[in-house]
C-alpha cells in the first residue's frame, strides 16, 4: 500500500486527479493539504471534502498557505469558476477541515513514519516550501514528491514562459526544487498534449458513475475557458496526468534528470529553467538536487485508463 498526501488548490483538474487516484487499490490518500491558487485555500479545502465525500475517503484535510511567500495573491475564477469547481459543486460536506495547517500536517506525518509518505502537489508550492523551512530534514523523511508544474522546454500557460502553479509562487518553487528529495516534475511538455478530446467528453457525459458524472459537470466551465483559447472543446489534463504518473510510472516513456531553477524577475517570473545539458546522457547525475523531468508519456493509454477508472 502506498500512502499519498495530496497538496492541492482544488480546482477542476485537481478534483479529477483526486477522484482518479482513489480508484487505485494500492494507493491510499492519507491526508490532504490545500493552498491558494485556483481558489482560496479555505475554498480548496471545502472542495476536497466534497470530493472525498463522493469517493468515500475519510482522510484529514488541512487548510494551508493563504498566499504566496512573496508575491500577491492571484486566483483563477475564469478557469475554474468562483468556487473552484465550475460553480456546479456538489453540496458542502458535513465534515470540517482539521484545524492543523497543511505544512504542519506534512511535517507531522513525515516525522511520524520516515520514508512512508509520498506527496502529490498539484497547486502552487507554498505549503511544501513552508514545510521545508519548518523541517529541513523533510527531503529525507518523505518517500517521493510528484508535482504538476513547470515545463522543460520554456513553454507557459500563465505567461509565454511560465506555467501557472510555478508562476503563483516562484520563490516557493525555488526552495522546493533546491531540496534534495526524489522529485518528479510533470509539466506542460506532457500535460498540454495529453487531452480530453470530444469523444472522451461524450463518454464522460453519458456515464451515470458518480466520479464520471461529477467530472463531466465540472468540466463544462473548464471547457468554456479552453474553447476561448483553442477554439475547440477539448482540454489538457494537467493534474490528472501527474496523479497517473504517481500511480503508474510506466506511463512515462521519456524523462531526464536535471537541476531545475525558477525565474524570479518580471519577464521570467515562474519560468522553470531545466538544465538539459545532460539530455540523452547518463540518467544518473551527481548534481545535488537533480530531479526527474517527464518529457514524454503514453498519453492515449493514460486517457483510456482515466476514463475507465472514472467509470466512463
Ligand atoms: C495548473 O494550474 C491550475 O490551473 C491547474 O489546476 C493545474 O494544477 C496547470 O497549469
Ligand atoms: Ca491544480
Amino acid at each position: 500500500m502506498r500512502d499519498v498526501i495530496l497538496d492541492v488548490d482544488m480546482g477542476i483538474d485537481d478534483a479529477i486527479a483526486a477522484m482518479y487516484l482513489t480508484t487505485f487499490a494500492e494507493v491510499r490518500i492519507a491526508a490532504a493539504g490545500t493552498v491558494h491558487g485556483n481558489v482560496d485555500a479555505a475554498g480548496a479545502a471545502r472542495n476536497v471534502l466534497r470530493v472525498f465525500d463522493l469517493c468515500d475517503i475519510d482522510a484529514p484535510v488541512a487548510i494551508g498557505a493563504a498566499r504566496p511567500l512573496v508575491r500577491d495573491l492571484h486566483l483563477a475564477p475564469e478557469v475554474h469558476g468562483a468556487d473552484g469547481l465550475g460553480n456546479v459543486a456538489p453540496p458542502a460536506s458535513s465534515r470540517e477541515p482539521s484545524g492543523e495547517s497543511a505544512p504542519e500536517q506534512l511535517v507531522r506525518l513525515a516525522r511520524s513514519d520516515p520514508g512512508r509518505y509520498e506527496i502529490l502537489a498539484t497547486g502552487p508550492l507554498t505549503n511544501l516550501a513552508v514545510a521545508l523551512v519548518l523541517e529541513p530534514r523533510l527531503p529525507e523523511l518523505v518517500r517521493a514528491v510528484t508535482i504538476m508544474g513547470g515545463a522543460a522546454h520554456g513553454v507557459g500557460n500563465m505567461t509565454p514562459l511560465a506555467e501557472a502553479n510555478i508562476w503563483h509562487d516562484p520563490e516557493a518553487a525555488r526552495l522546493v526544487f533546491a531540496a534534495t528529495w526524489p522529485l518528479t516534475m510533470v509539466g506542460l511538455d506532457v500535460t498540454n498534449v495529453t487531452r480530453l478530446e470530444e469523444q472522451d467528453l461524450a463518454r464522460l457525459g453519458r456515464s451515470p458513475a458518480p466520479r464520471a458524472a461529477l467530472a463531466g459537470r465540472i468540466l463544462v466551465h473548464y471547457l468554456d475557458f479552453y474553447e476561448m483559447i483553442t477554439s475547440r472543446r477539448v482540454c489538457p489534463l494537467h493534474d490528472p496526468l501527474a496523479a497517473g504518473i504517481l500511480a503508474d510510472p510506466t506511463l512515462v516513456t521519456r524523462s531526464l534528470d536535471a537541476e531545475i531553477s525558477v525565474g524570479l524577475d518580471e519577464a521570467s517570473r515562474g519560468m522553470t529553467i531545466v538544465d538539459r545539458r545532460r539530455d540523452g546522457g547518463p540518467v544518473a547525475t551527481d548534481a545535488p538536487a537533480a530531479h526527474r523531468v517527464v518529457t514524454e508519456v503514453d498519453g492515449r493509454r493514460f486517457v483510456e485508463d482515466l476514463l475507465t477508472r472514472l467509470g466512463a
